[in-house]
Parts: C-alpha cells; sequence; structure tokens
C-alpha cells in the first residue's frame, strides 16, 4: 500500500519507518523544509534506538521518501497518517492548530479518495470536526474522504520495539470498511511479517497484538485516557514516597509489593522527579480541559497534575537541606533528556532543576548521552560535558535526572575521588543509599531513608 506521513517527528518518523519495514510504500513530508532536507541526505534529526537503522534500509530498498511538497505526498498516497504536534495552549487546551492546517491541505490537494489516520493524540470529538473540515475545504464534493482515529501508545526509547510488539492497536472508525483498511494496513505487525531490528527477528513469543475496533470518539477517549491514568500512577508513586519519608518507609519495598498485584502492576509506580515529555503533561491538561468543556468534574486529575508540579520544589528541599546555600556553588546534573534513551527535552524535569539551581545562582555542569545538542541552544550558560566524570569533576554535589544506564552504572568510587564532595541528589532513585553511604556518600532521593 501507498502511505502518506504528515509529520516527521518521532511519532511520524517510527510509523513510517516501521511501516516501511512492514512493506509498504512510504512518503513523508514535514512543514520543517529543513528536517526534510536532513531527512533526504540520509540523516536522522532525531535520537530513537534503532530508527536510524531502519530509515537507513527502507531508503536502500526504496521504500521511504521525503518530500516538502505536501501536495506531492498527499496525491502520492491512498492512506494519509497524520502525525503533526498538538501542543498545549496557555490554558491546558490542546492547539489543534496544525491539524486543521494539514486538513486544508488534503481537501485542496487531493485528486482522489484518501483514508486520513489520525495517529496525533487529540481530544475526543477531533476526528468528526476533522472531517467537516475536509469537506468544508474540498474543492471537488464528489471526493471521499474517510477518517479514522488510530492513536499511538509507544514510548520515546523504546519506541520501535513498541511499535513492532504492541499490546493493542485501536482503531476508531465509522465504517467497517475502514476497518478492514487498518487490519490491511497492520496485517504485518499483526502477523509478525516483518525483520525486527530490536530482537533481529528471533522475536520473543508472546500473545498476538489485539487490533481493537471502536468508534473514532472512543478510540481518541482511549489514548487520554491511558496516558491519564498512567500520570495518576506516577504522582500517587510519589505521595507515597512523600509519605514514605515522613513515617520512615521505604518507597520502593512499599510499591514492589504493591505491583506484584496484578489488578495494581509495577510499572509507572516510581517515585522522583515526576512526569514530563511531549505525552503526560500536556495530555493529562488537554484531558482536563475536555473534561471541563462538557462538566465533568476531573479533579483527581487536577491533583495528579498538581503533585507533579510539585516535585521540582519537593527536589530543592532535599538540594538546599544537603548545600544549605546554592549560590556559587558548582553543581554536576547527570540528564538533561526528560527519560531514558531519547533527546527529547520537552517538558522535562531536568531542564526545570537546571534553571532552578541558574536563579539560585549555581554554576551547572551537565551530561546527557543524547539531550545535549538540543539543550545547548536554550541554555547556553550551562558547561556541557559528553563525560559525565567531567561534569562530576570538582563538583559540591551530583544531580541525577535521567535514568540513563550510564549513569546508572556509573563508578562512583571514581566519581568521589573527582568531586570536591561526595554529595548525591538522585532525583530518579537510581541507587542503594546502604551503597552509597558505603562509600562515603551524602546522598538523597525520594521516599527513601
Ligand atoms: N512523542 C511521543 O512519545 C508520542 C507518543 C504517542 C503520541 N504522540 C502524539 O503524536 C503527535 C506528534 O508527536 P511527536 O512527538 O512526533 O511530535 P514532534 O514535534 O516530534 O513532531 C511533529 C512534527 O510535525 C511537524 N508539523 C507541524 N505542523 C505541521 C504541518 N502543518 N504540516 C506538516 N508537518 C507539520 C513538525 O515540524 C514536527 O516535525 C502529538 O499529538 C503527540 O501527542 C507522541
Amino acid at each position: 500500500m501507498r502511505l502518506s506521513v504528515i509529520g516527521c517527528g518521532y511519532v511520524g518518523l517510527v510509523t513510517g519507518a516501521c511501516l516501511a519495514e512492514a512493506g509498504h510504500e512510504v512518503v513523508c513530508t514535514d512543514i520543517d523544509k529543513q528536517r526534510i532536507a536532513q531527512l533526504q541526505e540520509g540523516g536522522v534529526p532525531i535520537y530513537e534506538r534503532y530508527l536510524d537503522k531502519l530509515l537507513a534500509s527502507a531508503r536502500k530498498a526504496g521504500r521511504i521518501s521525503y518530500t516538502a511538497d505536501a501536495g506531492e505526498a498527499i496525491r502520492s498516497g491512498d492512506v494519509i497518517f497524520i502525525c503533526v504536534g498538538t501542543p498545549p495552549k496557555p490554558n491546558g487546551e490542546a492547539d489543534l492548530s496544525a491539524i486543521d492546517h494539514v486538513a486544508r491541505q488534503i481537501a485542496t490537494e487531493a485528486r482522489s479518495a484518501k483514508l486520513i489516520i489520525e495517529k496525533s493524540t487529540v481530544p475526543a470529538r477531533t476526528g468528526l470536526e476533522l472531517r467537516r473540515a475536509l469537506t468544508a475545504y474540498s474543492r471537488n464534493s464528489g471526493l471521499c474522504f474517510r477518517v479514522v482515529s488510530n492513536p499511538e501508545f509507544l514510548r520515546e526509547g523504546t519506541a520501535i520495539e513498541d511499535f513492532f510488539h504492541p499490546d493493542r492497536i485501536v482503531v476508531g472508525v465509522e465504517d467497517e470498511a475502514s476497518a478492514n483498511d487498518m487490519r490491511q494496513i497492520y496485517r504485518p505487525i499483526l502477523e509478525r511479517a516483518f525483520h525486527c531490528p530490536v530482537h533481529n527477528s528471533t522475536c520473543p513469543p508472546g500473545n498476538a497484538a489485539a487490533l481493537l475496533v471502536t468508534t473514532i470518539n472512543s478510540a481518541e477517549l482511549i489514548k487520554h485516557a491511558s496516558n491519564s491514568f498512567l500520570a495518576l500512577k506516577i504522582s500517587y508513586a510519589n505521595v507515597i514516597a512523600d509519605l514514605c519519608e515522613k513515617i520512615g518507609a521505604d518507597v520502593e519495598e512499599v510499591t514492589r509489593a504493591m505491583g506484584l498485584d496484578p489488578r495494581i502492576g509495577g510499572q509507572f509506580l516510581r517515585a522522583g522527579l515526576g512526569f514530563g515529555g511531549f505525552c503526560f503533561p500536556k495530555d493529562v491538561q488537554a484531558f482536563i480541559h475536555l473534561a471541563g468543556t462538557v462538566g465533568v468534574d476531573f479533579d483527581i486529575l487536577k491533583a495528579a497534575e498538581r503533585v507533579n508540579k510539585q516535585r521540582i520544589e519537593r527536589f530543592f528541599e532535599k538540594v538546599r537541606q544537603a548545600l544549605w546555600v546554592v549560590k556559587g556553588k558548582r553543581v554536576a546534573v547527570l540528564g538533561l533528556a526528560f527519560k531514558g534513551n531519547t533527546d527529547d527535552i520537552r517538558f522535562s524535569p531536568a531542564l526545570e532543576v537546571v534553571k532552578e539551581l541558574f536563579r539560585e545562582g549555581a554554576q551547572v555542569h551537565a551530561s546527557d548521552p543524547e539531550a545535549m545538542p538540543k539543550v545547548k541552544a536554550l541554555l547556553p550558560e550551562v558547561h556541557y560535558h559528553q563525560d559525565p566524570y567531567e561534569a562530576l569533576r570538582d563538583a559540591e554535589a551530583a544531580m541525577v535526572c535521567t535514568e540513563w544506564d550510564v549513569f546508572r552504572d556509573l563508578d562512583w568510587e571514581r566519581a568521589g575521588k573527582l568531586m570536591a564532595r561526595r554529595l548525591v541528589i538522585d532525583g530518579r532513585n537510581l541507587y542503594s543509599p546502604a551503597r552509597m553511604r558505603q562509600l562515603g556518600f551524602e546522598y538523597y532521593s525520594f521516599g527513601r531513608e
């Protein structure tokens, strides 16, 4: 099948690369001409494990191409994946202007019937508005546009694995023909008929993904409801951590035991600096806003959001307790991305930490395996070090902000010899408090003594 992908960010490139690997012909476009030029030259504008290999092999096989001409991309595919950004407005509402812009382009540039797949995360009822816009702007009333909601559940850092081995593929449709087309598009994924770069084609046996056919409104709601629930879990774990500190318990012991109950599950119960990234903060806000517009009280989610915002302040209570005066001190910040294995810094708690350190007058030396180029443009006053040990040299404190394995595996004995003071404030609970103390460190983390 010939597919077009509009929006070459994390979701668009992963979707394009994986569906090309699965045998489809894919044409990608983006409003950012520089990004398209970079992709045409074989570059990859984002860091995501295995993505570079997949794009290179799809390109070599002639199954993926890029164009800055949206009209060309729209005309060349029978199926169009919309993967543009849906950032938050100041009031929390999702900004759908990019979706609206793309709808107009499709309506005016299409010369044949299209199946239009909304992969961007959008509030419920967007699909219906999208169809209305397509009809309103179309120059040819005889053209048929079918709209499908196909929310994406991939996680940055494991996006390729998630796309090839999804728990579920949700398709919100208005007719049986669209459901059948979606089954056809995803058949190679459902039947595992692709070369998996993650497992080198020896993928562990597992339950086949379920393809769930729903209404468009339900599909849109499923995405917001899922992300918001995970955000709730994280905030819940963080409140438990605060309680553990006051009462004298260990949050890791508590959440590990909680997670063994299959009704609860162990994931997303990690205490720390809280959630960030381009999904959870904005999706929680958009869901709260959506509920508000229809008069449904979502206080439980507002509380989760409030708890999350307070994590930085909770972290700085530890910083002040440990360092006393922050002004003039040299500190090492380990991690800038919003989580490990990505270069994405959008709504990253680590950047909030860095900004607060500057407000308090600290000198910041930072290290992150992939995110530094993106942060350099925003925060030129930070001293950047590819080698984390260089960031730690002469530091009076180390602040761990992102759970990269390279930080988890740091040799703290070696680091301690380089640092001006053996002090670690761990925003991701990466290390054993007992072990750190044994190495002579003053060690602070969340919810543990
Ligand atoms: N990043 C994730 O982990 C993730 C996971 C699931 C869903 N989502 C959702 O997918 C959507 C995209 O997220 P992302 O992280 O890939 O964003 P992104 O910012 O990385 O990518 C969006 C791309 O769309 C392009 N774009 C914007 N307006 C355009 C237009 N009018 N025409 C063509 N291109 C345009 C941008 O230039 C950019 O390259 C969002 O709605 C997001 O919530 C993201």
